[in-house]
């Protein structure tokens, strides 16, 4: 789970360009309140937006190079660094001695729990540090296995974006190298190709194991947490979730 410096850094960089979702998180905080409890928070894509519209944010992740990095990024608004705390600790097991009005798990960390067992032990972690009222809203994918399974090594175009700081363009390209049905996993490869603006190429991979969830899955873990699905949505727009959605953006509270 630990990474270094570099690779924390390089996150950022690879992922500053993610902001479809959020207006969602933005929303939530400003409906719920905070402080919000931020999952696998990262170098803090979203906890720093969180910070920075004045909510407390508990930025938790298991990699203290991703909490540095989110540190040094925060820390260019002293009010913003302020808001955020940084937690070292493991999703499958803290105790924050807090109980939160909103807890998040944005951009498929979840599926970084590859077992049923790590799975609940961190649902169960997130129930018992909801107050009550409080919400669990996180998203992972829509899984399409027949489409994973028939292509694999087909590399697919997952956009371009340019770098406001560097100019560097960055060409995101991804492919499956693997998936187990027993398992529910899926093992892929994203590629960064960095192209400066004096035209030198770089190129980055990086190689993944995820869980897919099934929507109905999903709803079993949940109940076996003691969570209950309170609404479910396709995309971060909170389109109703149909067999043609990419995410599966999910909320939910302590079952009573
Ligand atoms: C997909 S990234 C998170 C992205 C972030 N939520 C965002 O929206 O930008 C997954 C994060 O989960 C962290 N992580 C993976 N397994 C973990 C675990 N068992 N406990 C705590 N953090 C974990 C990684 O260090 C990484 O920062």
């Amino acid at each position: 789970m630990i990474g270094d410096p570099v690779y924390a850094r390089r996150f950022a960089a690879d992922h500053a360009h993610v902001v479809g979702d959020l207006p969602l998180w933005r929303a939530l905080a400003a409906a719920h309140g905070g402080p919000v409890l931020d999952l696998g928070a990262a170098v803090g894509r979203v906890a720093i937006p969180l910070a920075e519209d004045g909510h407390e944010v508990w930025a938790l992740d298991g990699d203290p190079n991703m909490l540095a990095e989110l540190a040094q990024r925060a820390a260019i608004a002293p009010e913003v660094a302020g808001r955020i705390r940084t937690i070292p600790a493991d999703i499958r097991d803290f105790d924050l001695g807090v109980r939160f009005p909103l807890a998040i798990c944005a951009m498929n960390t979840l599926q970084v729990l590859l077992d049923v067992d790590d799975q609940l032990a961190c649902l169960r972690a997130v129930a018992a540090h909801l107050a009550p009222g409080g919400a669990f809203w996180f998203d992972v994918a829509m899984p399409d296995v027949g489409e994973i399974a028939a292509s694999l090594g087909l590399i697919r175009d997952e956009g371009r974006n340019v770098d406001a700081e560097t100019g560097m363009t960055r060409w995101h390209r991804s492919w499956f190298r693997g998936y187990d049905a027993i398992d529910g996993t899926a093992e892929y490869t994203h590629e960064v190709q960095d192209v400066a603006p004096d035209g030198t190429l770089t190129i980055h991979r990086q190689d993944h194991t995820v869980h897919l969830y099934q929507p109905p899955e999903l709803l079993h873990l949940l109940a076996r947490a003691g969570l209950r699905v309170v609404d479910r949505f396709g995309d971060f727009q909170r389109t109703p979730l149909d067999l043609g959605a990419s995410h599966q953006v999910v909320c939910c509270e302590v079952d009573a």
